[in-house]
């Protein structure tokens, strides 16, 4: 199943389960779908990359059994070799990784195609759009990282508009946002190129469906 390669000019809006109550996740999920999310966006850390500890590819499994949804892991771990054949066989559509945390980048995003998932990267606020240059070829999508990786609820890094607008003078593979992601940044993020919005607070605070079409509404009139 492919999710960024068929994206074509859409922006859409994908609710992050950092933010959800965890024992009704597939509920959770299907409340944001309602709101008209197209993607789910699982976070998975290791008390390693990040100090939190998340889920796996067991929680992976059982939630793409469970709703309709295309479930899109980031992978906030150190090493993730050993869990990207899990994620897969877990029957996720992509998988994106932190180069900050892989030694051997070609080989991770290959084995990801190779086991017919989308390849992203999610790039932390400070690493430049050039470090993954030569890896373009290999992705799907980039992932713009607007807070500092490991917890939901933080601030809105301001510079990452900036950052977007740069990644897509670059290239055409769709960026995706993350951190700080509500009506109010979604559209600046928009008006600079992003097309998928993940959000979890913003999602979470009130009612999913209400707060979810909120931003994807405000992200669409932004991106004109
Ligand atoms: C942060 C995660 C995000 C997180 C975003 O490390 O990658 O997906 O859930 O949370 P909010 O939308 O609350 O900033
Ligand atoms: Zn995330």
């Amino acid at each position: 199943m492919a999710f960024f390669t068929e994206l074509g000019d859409r922006v859409v809006g994908a609710p992050s389960i950092l933010a959800a109550d965890f024992a009704n996740l597939a509920a959770e999920v299907r409340q944001a779908a309602e709101g008209g999310a197209e993607l789910v966006h699982f976070d998975a850390m290791d008390n390693h990359f990040v100090p939190n500890l998340t889920v796996g590819p067991a929680v992976a499994a059982s939630l793409v059994e469970a709703v309709d949804l295309p479930v899109d892991a980031h992978l906030m771990v150190d090493n993730p070799d050993n869990l990207i054949q899990p994620f897969i066989e877990a029957g996720v559509t992509s998988i994106s990784v932190q180069p900050e945390a892989v030694t051997h980048l070609h080989r991770i995003l290959e084995v990801i195609r190779n086991g017919g998932c989308e390849a992203g990267v999610a790039l932390n606020p400070t690493t430049p759009p050039e470090f993954i240059e030569w890896a373009l070829p290999y992705l799907d999508y980039i992932l713009v990282m607007s807070v500092n990786p490991g917890f939901g609820g933080q601030s809105f890094i301001p510079e990452m508009v900036e950052k977007v607008r740069r990644i897509k003078q670059m290239t055409d593979l769709p960026v995706q946002v993350d951190g700080g992601i509500t009506e109010e940044t979604a559209p600046l993020m928009a008006e600079a190129g992003a097309q998928v919005l993940v959000a979890g607070s913003a999602v979470y605070k009130g009612d999913p469906a209400t707060e979810m079409r909120k931003i994807i509404e405000a992200a669409r009139r932004a991106a004109g």
